[in-house]
């Protein structure tokens, strides 16, 4: 009898952990992925921030002694809100900088944060306490709430994201927008979410120290193909939407700010999904040339 016991134990136990596994307690980082990857909006308990979503993307590794070099830029980019900035000027400035910030790894704080042409990066925060002038709502499908923040740009960047998306549609795609301003503190949650979820080295290759994000300008936007919901990663570029993005965001002022194979000039991994406004002079060279807005404003090497 009690073998008889012992043996229906041992059936009890085993059954219990194979109940375990199938609520996915050891799950692969591939499944993982899957769920932080979803629209957030259907199964909000399963889902992390969209900032999160690259998780496997294999970013390469940085470069630590580039990322030095970079540390050498400035913060006396020109201001001019009007438009188009004279590159020149930017160039200068910036090397006069690099002399001033061999030293310290820290960010240095710009000193034109609502410049439509400001440099946020990991060596260039904007100031404490920063709030972009004139954030509205564009007029364009959003996965966030009415009244989010994350529907918010500057008034030139959402007047020109409407064209955008307009224009998409014209050509039979449909683009939804799924993250933009961000605040210091929501930064902060993002990023220090991430850091606890993946590990701060990983993080640090898709997501941006509080201060040092572009979100935090009001000029970027992360966008999405409307059929695959608020995912984030890089297979977008294989939808028809982002690949549509990549050949015109420029067309209407936008870049796409850290390209494929310039991970050690931006710092990040490649976002096909990160648009910023530039301005459609800026915008149009930078596509032109292939470079990134560090390249364009002399900042890199
Ligand atoms: N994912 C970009 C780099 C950010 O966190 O701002
Ligand atoms: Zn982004």
């Amino acid at each position: 009898m009690k073998k008889l016991m012992y043996g229906w134990g041992i059936i009890f136990i085993a059954g219990l952990l194979l109940i375990g596994c199938e609520e996915n307690y050891f799950v692969s980082p591939q499944e993982d992925k899957s769920n932080v990857e979803n629209n957030d909006k259907e199964v909000p308990d399963k889902i992390l921030d969209p900032e999160q979503k690259e998780e496997d993307d294999s970013p390469k590794e940085k470069d630590s002694e580039q990322e030095n070099d970079q540390n050498n830029t400035d913060n006396n980019q020109s201001e001019n809100d009007s438009g188009e900035e004279n590159n020149q000027e930017n160039q200068d400035s910036n090397g006069q900088q690099k002399e001033q910030n061999q030293q310290t790894d820290e960010p240095i704080v710009v000193d034109n944060p609502t410049s439509l042409q400001v440099i946020v990066n990991k060596q260039r925060s904007v100031p404490a306490g920063f709030q972009p002038p004139n954030l509205v709502e564009a007029n364009v499908s959003y996965y966030a709430e009415e009244g989010s923040p994350k529907r918010l740009l500057r008034k030139e960047a959402a007047d020109a994201l409407e064209k955008l998306f307009n224009a998409a549609k014209k050509d039979g795609l449909d683009l939804v927008a799924v993250s933009g301003y961000r605040s210091f503190e929501r930064q902060k949650q993002i990023y220090e979410n991430n850091v606890a979820h993946y590990g701060q080295e990983h993080a640090d290759r898709f997501s941006a120290k509080p201060g040092t994000s572009e979100h935090q300008t009001g000029l970027a936007m992360d966008v999405a193909s409307a059929a695959l919901t608020a995912v984030l990663e890089q297979s977008f570029i294989q939808t028809d939407e982002g690949q549509w993005l990549a050949d015109h965001a420029h067309e209407h002022g936008f870049i796409i700010r850290y390209p494929e194979g310039k991970e050690e000039i931006t710092g990040y991994s490649y976002e096909p999904w990160h648009l910023r406004y530039v301005g459609e002079n800026i915008a149009g060279d930078i596509y032109q040339d292939q470079q990134t807005l560090e390249e364009f404003f002399g900042l890199y090497p």
